[in-house]
């Protein structure tokens, strides 16, 4: 028998016996001469496992934000806005991040490939993008980072402002509105006025949907002077009184009845969970120069 064959062949037997997980690769290999035969010496590396997803808040002992929530306003006709979140990771060990999800199609984030790993002490941003096409008033979206070291929720909004030109156009149309709204205070349940007045209070809860379904009229900065602000109390204000006006309105004036049952779109429990929004964030006396919570029990709260 040749020599070299030979020599190939010890080494190669050696090479089997020593590592028997590239077995296969050195079988399935016809023995070419000589150089090759080192490549199934040479250890494969297999890839990182990947840890797992670990459930809970994501610690601010780990990962530090910026920001955790990002508010932006914008002209009216933007198309895509972006956001950067930065973060640092300020632990010992690395954090590798599994999945960013975002509660719309229309907010994408723009990531590295998966998993994203960041070594400890090192910095990075987190981009995401928010789609305005068919968005009115203000749109609030979250972002959901799935890390082994636990989730992270962030929160993204955009107020659309009109402009000069635009507020002008839409005047006629603003009093077509209010018009139809006095005739009938449920019209901004119905046709298109539910892409603004309806559609983006779904499925909410709470703040967000105070924002969505109330702010609309209550926070906008150039409301009609008939929509009262909410933040002064005219009078005490207790639970029974948020939720006597959310679900019910007032006949004859602009403010709408809430209520499924009355012709409204908030089940009980939106209405719910408005109320306790309300009972913490809102005055509930009138001239009180005090803190709002204070005043409030904790039952009422609930
Ligand atoms: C279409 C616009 C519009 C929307 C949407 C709207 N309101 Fe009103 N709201 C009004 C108007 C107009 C009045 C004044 C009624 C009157 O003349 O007495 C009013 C009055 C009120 C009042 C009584 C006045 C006060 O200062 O305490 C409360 C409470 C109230 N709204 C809460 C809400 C809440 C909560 C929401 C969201 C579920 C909401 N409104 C959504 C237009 C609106
Ligand atoms: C493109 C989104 C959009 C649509 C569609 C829309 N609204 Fe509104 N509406 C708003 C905004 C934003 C406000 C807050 C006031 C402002 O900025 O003009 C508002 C305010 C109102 C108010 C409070 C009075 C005022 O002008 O401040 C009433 C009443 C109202 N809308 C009724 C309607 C009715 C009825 C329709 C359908 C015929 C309708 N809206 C369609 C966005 C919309």
């Amino acid at each position: 028998m040749n020599v070299r064959i030979a020599a190939v062949l010890a080494l190669l037997t050696s090479a089997l016996l020593a590592a028997p997980q590239v077995q296969a690769q050195a079988v399935a290999q016809p023995a070419p001469p000589l150089v090759p035969v080192l490549a199934p010496l040479t250890p494969v590396v297999p890839a990182p496992p990947t840890p797992p997803p670990q459930v809970g808040e994501l610690a601010t002992s780990i990962i530090t934000w910026n920001t955790l929530d990002k508010a932006v306003s914008v002209d009216f006709g933007t198309v895509n806005v972006p956001y950067e979140f930065l973060f640092t990771n300020v632990s010992t060990e690395p954090v590798t991040i599994l999945s960013v999800r975002t509660s719309c199609g229309c907010t994408t984030a723009q990531l590295p490939p998966m998993p994203w790993t960041i070594p400890p002490g090192s910095n990075d941003a987190l981009n995401i993008t928010m789609n305005l096409i068919g968005k009115a008033g203000t749109v609030v979206k979250s972002v959901t980072m799935q890390t082994d070291k636990g989730m992270k929720n962030l929160l993204v909004r955009c107020t659309i402002l009109q402009l000069q030109s635009s507020t002008q156009m839409a005047s006629g149309m603003r009093e077509h509105n209010q018009m139809l709204a006095l005739a009938d205070p449920q019209a901004i349940f119905k046709g298109d006025c539910a892409n603004c007045h309806a559609e983006p209070a779904k499925g909410k809860l709470g703040k967000e949907l105070y924002t969505a379904a109330c702010g609309i009229c209550h926070e906008a900065e150039h409301r009609a002077s008939s929509v009262p602000d909410l933040k002064v109390a005219k009078q005490e204000r207790n639970a029974e009184y948020w939720r006597n006006w959310i679900s019910g309105g007032k006949q004859g004036t602009m403010m709408p009845a809430f209520s499924v049952g009355l012709g409204g779109i908030l089940t009980d429990e939106q209405i719910g969970s408005l109320v306790e929004h309300l009972m913490k964030t809102m005055p509930t006396k009138p001239n009180l120069s005090t803190h709002a919570g204070a005043a409030v029990p904790a039952a009422a709260a609930h």
